[in-house]
């Protein structure tokens, strides 16, 4: 399920349509390389998940925490970057897999550097440069069960 997006503004929409289809408990991981679009299409996915405050970068803080406010069920955003663990100990300790289990969904860049963590039942978000604009942004994974319908049409 492949969805191009030729400017920041529409990966952006496309990370904030894709939140809708989330539910509590789903653990997204994003790869694709430095400057791909991640951040900004989680900027988007906090907006359609109702965080009120601009999700930024957690490179340096490793995860950011935002509220949410929807009807989805999801009452907290956990916002990952791994970029810079040092090993997947690191990513245990972060404990996103049980805070999840709360209600919340956790979003995580680089996350294919700690897809060991996170076992198979993850949604899997890779976005890859096309062009200095351009971007291709490629849903997956075994977390999306149900929801591949619903995902291709998030993509066409
Ligand atoms: N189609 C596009 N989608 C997303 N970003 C784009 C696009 N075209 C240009 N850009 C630019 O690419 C950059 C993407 O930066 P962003 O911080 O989102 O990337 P990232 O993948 O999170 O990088 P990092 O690996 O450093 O965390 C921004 O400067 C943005 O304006
Ligand atoms: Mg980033």
């Amino acid at each position: 399920m492949t969805r191009v997006s030729e400017a920041a503004d529409s990966t952006e929409l496309a990370g904030e349509q894709f939140a809708t289809l989330l539910r509590p408990g789903d653990v997204v991981l994003l790869s694709g390389p430095l400057g791909a679009g991640k951040t900004t299409f989680v900027r988007g996915l906090a907006r359609g998940l109702g965080v009120r405050e601009r999700a930024t970068s957690p490179t340096f803080t490793m995860v950011r925490e935002h509220r949410c406010h929807n009807d989805l069920g999801v009452t907290t955003l956990h916002h990952a970057d791994v970029y810079r663990v040092r090993s997947l100990d690191e990513v245990v300790d972060l404990a996103l897999g049980e805070l999840v289990e709360e209600g919340a969904v956790a979003v995580v860049e680089w996350g294919e550097l700690a897809a060991a963590v996170f076992g198979e039942d993850v949604v899997t978000v890779n976005i890859e440069v096309v062009t200095e604009e351009s971007r291709r942004i490629e849903v997956g994974g075994a977390g999306v069960g149900d929801r591949a319908e619903a995902f291709a049409r998030w993509a066409s």
